[in-house]
């Protein structure tokens, strides 16, 4: 209990709580909070009242209970955009399908919605509805256009509903929430937990996952090198969603200026040659993605001295062709993973151009994403990817990149199992 009460010491949280039966597990979540040391304010929705009192919610925080947007005294004593700016952190729970539907549109007709409007501080959703709600399109969009707005998600989780219905949808438990605000307030690069069944946190649990991420430097002289604009945010983000899946991941990155995703184990690499090295070492594999944008050539002949100007003509290289990762490990005769998934970053052709190197690669998946100009997907958080395998291509729409992460470790998890049974 002493290591639990230091865990969240001082850390300021705003609760907001929806109306759902799930509310009453929130009244729970407020003591484990304070239980670790956090100062919980809590905010209670019109529905929430219908389900639990801001007597007892005020009881437990130990502060008083904001429920009125327009309230004299609320606003003469904290003012609502103080209220939402003064926490550490945001905490939805139970965030119901209606909270969620105003955040993603920017509505602010009540406490509630306005403080989700007005604050500059995380969120940190814990959805709870029927299965039926929380599957309709209209709720998956508002999640998705939630999560590319920056808002962290943890469940909902899988079971029996208080509806009597069964399937996703159950708000996660207080101890889950008390583990997503810890993880939310210590990182930036955290990635909450997957939403679905088939995405749920053990989907790939002991299995091992190597991805490569990042451009490659290509030295030209000791200072110089050749890049590309990779910035390893996708590749990045699907070692984050493999190991909030479960999996054992080692990440093998080039340079990147983005941080190391939690629970993965690192290799930094700089060049193709050494990231090819770590590919090797860090194998077997039940899963390879090839995320890296690796460089396609070096320099030959790179000497120890720094190239001068002044000569007149410029220096001529020879480039030569680096080795391909992933048409090597996809041809591995022994220990080739079971799944080998590489990316096409194409500007013509797209799909035609992803056949090719599907075949050519000889990898089981490739995942081809436009990165023409004006694309954005170079260095961008969003992307629109293609997935192209023997079976034909299954397109999806503009995601952010995590969510692009989830759903491709969601289906590469579906894909294992089918290789593998
Ligand atoms: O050949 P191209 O670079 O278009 O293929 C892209 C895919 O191949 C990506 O998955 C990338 O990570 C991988 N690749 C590789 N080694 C290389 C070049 C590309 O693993 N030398």
């Amino acid at each position: 209990m002493a290591q639990a009460e230091q865990s969240l010491k001082g850390r300021k949280i705003l609760l907001i709580v929806g109306g759902g039966i799930a509310a009453y597990k929130s009244l729970d979540l407020v003591r484990r909070l304070r239980e670790r040391g956090a100062h919980v304010r809590a905010v209670l929705t019109a529905a929430g009242r219908q389900f639990i009192t801001p007597l007892s919610l005020a009881s437990l925080t130990g502060n008083p209970v904001h429920e009125d947007l327009f309230s004299l005294t609320d606003e003469t004593e904290m003012g609502h955009i103080e209220l939402s700016r003064s926490a550490d952190l945001i905490v939805v729970a139970p965030a119901t399908a209606d909270l969620m539907a105003k955040a993603a549109n920017g509505l602010a007709n009540d406490l509630a919605s306005t403080l989700l409007l007005a604050t500059d501080k995380k969120i940190l959703l814990a959805p709870a509805m029927n299965v039926r709600m929380w599957h309709h399109p209209a709720t998956t969009r508002n999640a998705a256009r939630l999560r590319a707005d920056g808002a962290l998600f943890i469940g909902p989780a899988d079971g029996e509903m208080a509806c009597g219905e069964f399937g996703a949808g159950r708000m996660s438990e207080p101890l889950e929430i008390v583990d997503a605000v810890t993880q939310a307030l210590q990182s930036e690069t955290w990635i909450p937990l997957p939403a679905t069944a088939a995405q749920n946190g053990s989907v790939l649990r002991g299995r091992r996952v190597v991805i490569t991420s990042g451009p490659t430097h290509e030295p030209i002289d000791p200072v110089r090198y050749i890049a590309n604009r990779s910035s390893g945010r996708q590749g990045h983000a699907i070692a984050q969603a493999a190991a909030r899946a479960g999996a054992h991941v080692t990440l093998i990155s080039g340079p990147v200026s983005i941080p190391d995703p939690v629970g993965v184990e690192m290799r930094k690499v700089e060049t193709a040659q050494d990231m090819l090295a770590a590919v090797e070492a860090a194998m077997p594999a039940d899963i390879f993605i090839a995320a890296a944008a690796v460089a396609d050539w070096r320099v030959e002949g790179v000497g120890a001295s720094k190239l001068k100007k002044g000569s007149g003509a410029g220096p001529s290289f020879k480039l030569i062709e680096n080795p391909d990762i992933l048409a090597h490990v996809s041809s591995l005769s022994a220990g080739r993973p079971a799944l080998v998934v590489g990316f096409a970053a194409e500007t013509d052709h797209l799909l035609d151009n992803a056949r090719a190197k599907l075949a050519r690669k000889g990898c089981d998946l490739i995942v081809a994403n436009d990165v023409s100009t004006g694309t954005d997907v170079m260095g961008g958080t969003s992307n629109t990817v293609h997935l192209v395998s023997q079976d034909g291509v299954e397109s999806w729409p503009l995601l952010d990149k995590d969510e692009v992460a989830r759903r491709l470790v969601s289906k590469c998890a579906e894909l294992l199992v089918e290789k593998t049974s």
